[in-house]
C-alpha cells in the first residue's frame, strides 16, 4: 500500500493531539493506564506508525516520520507521567480528607463531654481541707512519704521498743536495717519537720498519703490519706485545739454537724483525745486523733517548751470524704468503678 509523507505526518498530528486530551482528560490511574495502552501499546494508534515506517520506500520520509514517531512516543510518556502524579496528588489529598479528625469537634461533643474526667473523691476533699484551713488562718506544708524511723517515731516520743510502735503496723523499706525506713504510717514526722524549718508561731497543716499493714475493709484501706494540723505559739491551750476542731467541722461538713473530744491516748501528744463528728441522724464516727503537743516533742523540732506551747491533730481524709458523700464502703472509692465514680461531680 502506497503512503504519502504529508498525510502520515498529518494523521500522527491529529492522534498526538487526540492521545493529549484523553491522557489530561483520564479521570483515574487505572483509566490513564487503559489509555497510554491504547496508544503505545501493541495494537495501540501511535504504535501503527511504526508499522507504517516499514513499509516506507522513500528513506528520507521513513527518516523524517520515524523522528516524529518516536517524539510522539515522548510527548505521550511524558503528558501520561504528568498526569499520573496530578492523580496521585488528588488521590493522597482525598484520603487525607476521608481520615481527618477534628479534634475541636470530638472534644466539644455531648459524648466526649459526659465522659471528662474529674478528681478523685479524696482528691476534692483534700483540696477542700485545705481551702478551709487556708481560710483559718493556716499554711499548707508537705513531708515524703517514705520516712526515717526517726521522723515516725523516735521524734514523737517513741524510742526503739516503745510498745506505742505496736499501734501502726509499719511496712519497712529496709528489711534487713530494722526501723531504719519506713513507709511513714501518719503525717505526724511532717510536724517535726515544720518545727525544725519554720520559726515559730506555726499555723500549718500538712496532707499527704501514709501507709498501714491493715486489711481493707468499710473504714480502713493499707494505703489512705490524712492531713496533719499543727499549731505552735505562746499560751496556747486545749479550749483552742476544741475551738479549732469544732469551727472546722461546721466549716467542712456543714452547720448540722458537731464534734466531740473523747479522752485517748498517743505518745505525742499530752493531754490527747479522739476526734468524733455527729452525723444529723444522731450517729457518731471517728476522724482523728489530736492533743497538745508533748514536751519531748517540741524539743525534738528544736523548740524549748517553757517557751512554746500548742496542738496537733490528724483526720483521715478518706474517711472524711466517704462521709461527705455518704459512702457506704472506702474500698468503693479504690475500685475505679466509673458507675460509682460517675455519680460524684
Ligand atoms: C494517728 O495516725 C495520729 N498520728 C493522729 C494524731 C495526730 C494524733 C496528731 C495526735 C496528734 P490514728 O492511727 O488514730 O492516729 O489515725 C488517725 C485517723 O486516720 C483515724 O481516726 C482514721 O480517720 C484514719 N485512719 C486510720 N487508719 C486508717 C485506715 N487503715 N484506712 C483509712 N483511714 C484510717
Amino acid at each position: 500500500m502506497a503512503t504519502s509523507l504529508p498525510s502520515e505526518l498529518e494523521q500522527l498530528a491529529t492522534v498526538l493531539v487526540d492521545a493529549k486530551m484523553r491522557i489530561s482528560d483520564a479521570p483515574s490511574l487505572d483509566e490513564l493506564r487503559v489509555v497510554v495502552g491504547q496508544l503505545t501499546g501493541k495494537k495501540g494508534s501511535l504504535s501503527s506508525f511504526k508499522a507504517t515506517l516499514g513499509k516506507m520506500s522513500d528513506i528520507e520520509g521513513r527518516k523524517l516520520l520515524g523522528q516524529e514517531v518516536n517524539k510522539a512516543f515522548q510527548v505521550v510518556e511524558q503528558a501520561s507521567r504528568q498526569r499520573e502524579d496530578e492523580l496521585r496528588s488528588l488521590q493522597f489529598a482525598e484520603q487525607v480528607l476521608s481520615e481527618r479528625v477534628d479534634v475541636t469537634e470530638r472534644a466539644l461533643s455531648g459524648v466526649s463531654a459526659s465522659r471528662r474526667g474529674r478528681l478523685h473523691l479524696v482528691t476534692q476533699a483534700t483540696e477542700r481541707l485545705e481551702d478551709v484551713f487556708i481560710g483559718l488562718g493556716f499554711q499548707i506544708a508537705e513531708g515524703p512519704e517514705v520516712e526515717s524511723d526517726f521522723y515516725n517515731f523516735e521524734a514523737l516520743n517513741m524510742p526503739v521498743s516503745h510498745p506505742a510502735r505496736g499501734m501502726w503496723d509499719t511496712l519497712f523499706v529496709e528489711a534487713d536495717v530494722e526501723g531504719s525506713v519506713v513507709l511513714r504510717t501518719h503525717t505526724s514526722p511532717v510536724q517535726i519537720r515544720v518545727m525544725q524549718e519554720w520559726p515559730p508561731p506555726i499555723y500549718a497543716v500538712m496532707p499527704g498519703r501514709v501507709f498501714r499493714q491493715d486489711t481493707p475493709d468499710a473504714t480502713h484501706m493499707p494505703v489512705f490519706h490524712q492531713i496533719e494540723g499543727l499549731v505552735i505559739d505562746r499560751g496556747i491551750t486545749f479550749a483552742d485545739l476544741a475551738g479549732t476542731i469544732e469551727s472546722f467541722t461546721k466549716a467542712f461538713f456543714g452547720s448540722e454537724f458537731t464534734s466531740r473530744l473523747r479522752p485517748s491516748y498517743f505518745p505525742f501528744t499530752e493531754p490527747s483525745a479522739e476526734f468524733d463528728i455527729r452525723r444529723p441522724d444522731g450517729s457518731w464516727i471517728e476522724l482523728g486523733g489530736c492533743g497538745m503537743v508533748h514536751p519531748h516533742v517540741l524539743r525534738a523540732g528544736g523548740l524549748d517548751p517553757d517557751e512554746w506551747s500548742g496542738f496537733a491533730f490528724g483526720f483521715g481524709i478518706d474517711r472524711m470524704a466517704k462521709e461527705r458523700h455518704g459512702v457506704n464502703d472506702l474500698r468503693d472509692m479504690y475500685s475505679n468503678d466509673v458507675r460509682f465514680l460517675d455519680q460524684f461531680s
